[in-house]
């Protein structure tokens, strides 16, 4: 008898669809992928010469748990600056190796085995996931017909149980966002039960309207209970640096620091000290234009070709690198996950079917454009209308 049987937690947990399309898809000719969630913009030049000099410089060893002085600073100086929003460098800001990492170990830092997690739905397909191995129960909110969280009713979501709730604006995969009007009653549900925030602001730089982004610690009664989570993946085109944060209050953010000491121990020093610097000057502010540029010109080309393709509808996501169209199904595909087989099979388009993202997704596919050229864009409208 072998005693190599898997930890019954993975039993409970899917592995992630969009991966297993990944690696399925890797080197079949003609593939053209909208499946994985990551920029292709080509990450700043000065930062990569930064990051470089530190290596050959020696910055090549641990750096302290919570994080260089350099990175703590400069996170704190960009929250400032950006959202005039205040957090002490020494004790509430913790250096991660990535969003998903800040996630992990703020659910296992907070939530007993029985815990609730309210979890937009749909949303990031890690959220459920992560909350079940720390053996919280994930609580699905409910989307209004826009797919932003329907205020209508929180109250349905709360048990004695409940004890975080996770918000993601703007939203994986729907690229919608929420206003802070539209966030009040949420904040105030917050309040009310005392539950910890968690907000995840990755697409902090991938907005589409004129609207400055929201920082939830901001929002009226939410900064003591509320922790950021944040990652450089997206906003400067490193997701393989593997480098995020969370900043919130000081005990939180020690309690998560625990944790992450005993997972990580510290997150990687050189791209720490390249990112914190960075983070505060002009190429920053204009490569971050240049993202939201670049995103914003694919983004009104998807959404015009799904919408001219007959059976599929595509709201304008406000921001993110995610389209969410509703498609109409057919007697040969009924369900989100068929029709992304037959698409991948006919005509090599990878796209994830929405239900990855929770229930709600039932009906729509997701499509990053965060990789994908123009031309690609038009090609794939092409193969889809064939098919
Ligand atoms: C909403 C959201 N949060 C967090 C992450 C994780 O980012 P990373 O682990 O690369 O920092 C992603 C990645 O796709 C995401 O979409």
């Amino acid at each position: 008898m072998t005693k190599m049987k898997n930890a019954e937690r993975l039993n409970k947990i899917a592995p992630s669809g969009i991966r297993e399309l990944f690696s399925r898809a890797q080197g079949i000719p003609g593939v053209i992928s909208l499946g994985i969630g990551q920029p292709n913009i080509p990450t700043p030049k000065g930062l990569i010469d930064s990051v470089v000099r530190l290596i050959e410089n020696g910055d090549n060893y641990y750096s302290p748990t919570p994080g260089t002085k350099i990175f703590r600073e400069g996170v704190a100086e960009q929250n400032k600056r950006d959202y005039n929003l205040d957090f002490d460098p020494n004790t509430q800001i913790l250096a991660t190796a990535s969003g998903c990492e800040a996630l992990y170990c703020a659910l296992m830092a907070f939530v007993d085995p029985g815990d609730e997690v309210l979890i937009p739905d749909p949303s990031f397909l890690t959220y459920p996931r992560q909350t079940v191995l720390a053996g919280g129960v994930p609580v699905w909110m409910k989307p209004t017909k826009e797919l932003k969280i329907d205020t209508s009713n929180l109250q349905e979501y709360i048990s004695e149980r409940s004890k975080v709730i996770i918000l993601n604006f703007p939203s994986n995969p729907t690229g919608e966002i929420m206003t802070s009007s539209e966030l009040k009653p949420i904040i105030d549900l917050a309040v009310d039960n005392d539950l910890i925030i968690l907000t995840d602001e990755v697409y902090e730089k991938c907005i589409f309207t004129d609207d400055k982004h929201i920082r939830v610690s901001n929002l009226d009664g939410a900064y003591d209970r509320t922790i950021l989570l944040n990652s450089f993946s997206k906003t400067l085109c490193v997701p393989g640096w593997r480098l995020g944060y969370a900043a919130g209050p000081k005990e939180m953010i020690g309690q998560i620091t625990k944790m992450h000491s005993f997972v990580v121990a510290n997150a990687p020093s050189a791209q720490q000290n390249a990112i914190g610097e960075f983070i505060n000057t002009s190429e920053f502010d204009e490569f971050t234009k240049k993202l939201r540029d670049t995103l914003m010109e694919r983004m009104i080309k998807i959404v015009k070709g799904f919408n001219s393709i007959n059976g599929i509808s595509c709201r304008k996501p406000e921001g993110s690198f995610y389209a969410f169209p509703r498609v109409t199904f057919h007697k040969d595909y009924t369900t989100s996950k068929e029709l992304s087989e037959e698409i991948f099979e006919k005509q090599k388009i990878v796209l994830v079917p929405g239900t990855e993202f929770g229930p709600s997704g039932e009906g729509h596919l997701r499509a990053s454009f965060g990789s994908s050229s123009l031309e690609q864009i038009d090609e794939v409208m092409q193969r889809l209308e064939e098919l």
